[in-house]
């Protein structure tokens, strides 16, 4: 058995049968058995292993960047086991400007267009152009462009029609070179004579202010998603909450315009869970959508923890909360 804490940021104690890195599509196919139970990981901030896994663990280490440009453009073609922090920054560095907003966010090239990473008002479907992948069952290599990957808020193909069912092995971007500074979001509002240095930095800034940092704290980020409601149901909650929170969104999947967003963090702060502990979980003080190993957190603690907030805020709320983070049980993922 391989130890699986050092994999995952939450950093549970478990283990799996094996873990094995592969650096190429060659050597990841003289790996990959479709019959056996295999789990893909990048960085391993986005999972979180509950119990002992029963099968191998392949980790994507398929690294490589490269740069071309066009009068318009810079293109780049990354390979998915490249750190997304690294990128953003080599990207400023060279004054490839756009994904700034999206610095920090732990974790590889190949997860982000999982779930469409997303910060301080960007999401990075914005600049992806295309995603390289390989058919788990065939071995065949498959191109799939923008559209193709049906990118939505923390949503994306790869949750739906292809979830299981790919590798991704490279990523390509295209940043304009007529770039657009997106300064909406919060305290970026506040920037004197916002550049894209600056936003790098006070983005940087905000979330080592605002969020555990997991060398220190294991976490996984967000535990929920923001949910997404319909009017009719805010202005039911507005009527008892008058200052609840909220955004409008347009780009809902299913096409209907008029929905709104309420920050889990505010339906789990009013739900009272926030610096509430148990055992080796607490949900965090200054940030109640993220859920922390203390020390010694078990996988039943996490689970114990999410389920409860997830009833309370429908009990008080009517609001059914979705995790964003994958929760990877003894053959595979789990729900709450
Ligand atoms: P992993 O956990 O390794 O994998 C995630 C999922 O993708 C798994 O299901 C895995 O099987 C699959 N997968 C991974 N690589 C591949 C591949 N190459 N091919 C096929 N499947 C693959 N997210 C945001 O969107 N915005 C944030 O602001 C943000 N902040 C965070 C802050 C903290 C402190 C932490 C810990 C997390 C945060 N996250 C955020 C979540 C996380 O960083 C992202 O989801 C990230 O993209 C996960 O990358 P990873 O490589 O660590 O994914
Ligand atoms: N809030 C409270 N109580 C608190 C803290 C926050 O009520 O104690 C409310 C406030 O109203 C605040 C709001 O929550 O304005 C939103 O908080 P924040 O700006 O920190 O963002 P978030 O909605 O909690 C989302 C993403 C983050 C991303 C930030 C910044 C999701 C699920 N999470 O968090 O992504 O970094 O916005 O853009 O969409 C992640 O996905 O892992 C992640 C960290």
């Amino acid at each position: 058995m391989s130890s699986l804490q050092c994999y995952s940021t939450f950093k549970i104690d478990v283990s799996c049968a094996a873990i094995t890195s592969f650096t190429d599509v060659a050597s990841f196919l003289s790996l990959y058995d479709a019959k056996k139970l295999t789990y893909l990981l990048g960085g391993g901030s986005n999972s979180i292993f509950i119990e002992d896994f029963e099968g191998s663990i392949l980790v994507n280490k398929i690294m490589g960047i490269t740069h071309y440009d066009t009068p318009q453009n810079h293109h780049l073609r990354v390979g998915a086991g490249e750190n997304w922090h690294e990128l953003v920054t080599l990207c400023l560095q060279n004054k490839w400007y756009g994904m700034e907003n999206l610095a920090l966010i732990p974790g590889s090239v190949g997860a982000c267009p999982i779930q469409n990473i997303g910060a301080y008002g960007c999401e990075v479907e914005k600049f992806i152009d295309s995603v390289e992948c390989v058919l788990l069952e065939t071995g065949e290599q498959v191109l799939l462009n923008n559209v193709d990957c049906q990118f939505g808020y923390r949503d994306s193909i790869f949750k739906h029609d292809l979830a299981g069912k790919v590798l991704i092995t490279h990523v390509n971007f295209t940043l304009p070179k007529a770039y657009e500074l997106e300064t909406s979001y919060g305290e970026l509002a506040q920037l004197d004579e916002p550049t894209p240095e600056k936003i790098y930095h006070k983005v940087i800034e905000v979330r080592q202010s605002k969020l555990p940092d997991p060398a220190q704290l294991g976490n996984a980020g967000s535990f929920f998603k923001n949910p997404v409601i319909d009017q009719a149901q805010f202005d039911a909650i507005s009527e008892n909450y008058a200052s609840v929170p909220h955004f409008m969104v347009t780009d809902d999947r299913e096409g209907r315009d008029e929905r709104v967003k309420i920050p889990a963090a505010w339906l789990i702060d009013q739900a009272g869970f926030k610096g509430k502990t148990l055992n080796g979980v607490r949900c965090h003080p200054t940030q109640p959508l993220v859920l922390t190993n203390i020390g010694g957190a078990s996988g039943a603690d996490v689970l114990a923890m999410a389920r409860d907030i997830v009833s309370s805020v429908k009990q008080k709320f009517g609001i059914s909360l979705e995790a964003e983070v994958r929760l990877v049980g003894k053959t595979g993922l789990i729900t709450l």
